[in-house]
């Protein structure tokens, strides 16, 4: 019997509603249920208050929604959205601009918040306490500070340093959630709704082969779907089956439980130069050519949730499942 093809063309109807990969609903938003439910309550009770929503904190690995979590946000509160970054905002005055450009309501969206130097997030205190900016005017003994009102905003935060967050910048966010993994079935639904977004066939199976790859990550999933099409496209008859999926991801060096390249790197140097370990995060880093912070943020966490890595006081260590999946018994 023929499998069941769960997503073909778009229809003009499913075009308004899904014009990008990234919902732009709670409703339509797949995954991180708890972080979603708690969310649904905090924007109902604001809207219904005609207040702002409080700050919100947004951690965990990359490629697991802040930055979408951040317009769903600004759409459900039916306000605009301002995106900057932490390493972009050089100067106090700089943030004092951003801040005060706002519009009531606004959302101000601040990616990689824990990258903030010490003077701009100083500026931020005040700003998310009291809606307001302290301004230095004039010099010497004559120089004074004024308070000037900001519009209402929402400072919506996002890092994948929870900890490298200073103490008086985290405790000025009244909401703070930990963005988790999500499920292969989780990233199938959204590899089937971003396929008929994209406008491409996919199987169940060829979704879920797909999803299993993708280290829990949407983007990820996003991204393998869209080089999987071209294969579809180009050695198959366009439709994403099973087969497809597995030629492909195969093809780009993605195994059967998502790890890459630069994964089977960070195993293989730690059984062969470090005998499994324990090594030291920078040591490690060195040995296969990766920034310390990138190996800890983007590499490890995934490692560490399949169970191949563990931390110890001494170091990293490689464990059995590693070696079993590596053939390096
Ligand atoms: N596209 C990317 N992330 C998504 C999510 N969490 N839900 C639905 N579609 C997505």
């Amino acid at each position: 019997m023929a499998k069941r093809v769960i997503s073909t063309e778009m229809t003009e109807e499913d075009g308004k509603l899904e014009g990008s990969l990234r919902p732009q609903l709670l409703s339509d938003y797949i995954g991180q249920a708890k972080a979603k439910e708690n969310l649904k309550v905090y924007i109902e009770a604001a809207k219904a208050r005609q207040e702002p929503l409080d700050h919100v904190l947004f951690y965990g690995p990359p490629g697991l929604g802040k930055t979408t979590l951040a317009g769903i946000i600004a759409n459900e509160m039916g306000v605009g959205i301002k995106i900057t970054s932490g390493p972009a905002i050089e100067k106090p005055g700089e943030i004092a601009a951003v801040l005060n450009n706002l519009k009531e309501g606004d959302v101000l969206f601040v990616d990689e918040i824990h990258r903030l130097n010490r003077q701009v997030e100083e500026v931020l205190y005040p700003a998310m306490e009291d809606f307001a900016i302290d301004v230095m005017i004039g010099k010497g003994a004559s120089a004074r500070s004024i308070r000037l009102d900001l519009p209402k905003f929402t400072l919506v935060g996002a890092t994948t340093r929870a900890g490298l967050l200073t103490a008086p910048l985290r405790d000025r966010f009244g909401v703070v959630h930990r963005l988790e993994f999500y499920t292969p079935k989780e990233l199938q639904t959204i590899i089937v709704r971003s396929a008929k977004v994209l406008g491409v066939a996919i199987e169940e199976e060829g979704a879920m082969e797909l999803a299993r790859r993708s280290r829990g990550t949407p983007r990820l999933a996003n991204r393998l779907l869209k080089r999987v099409r071209d294969f579809a496209q180009v050695k198959y008859n366009g439709e994403i089956t099973k087969e497809v999926a597995v030629f492909a991801l195969d093809l780009l060096e993605v195994d059967k439980l998502g790890l890459d390249n630069s994964d089977r790197l960070i195993l293989t140097t730690m059984i062969q130069k470090f005998q499994g370990g324990p090594v030291g995060l920078d040591t490690l880093a060195a040995a296969v050519g990766e920034d310390a912070g990138t190996l800890e943020d983007v590499y490890e966490p995934y490692l560490i949730m399949n169970g191949f890595i563990k931390r110890t006081p001494r170091g990293r260590m490689v464990t059995q499942l590693a070696h079993a999946h590596l053939g390096l018994l």
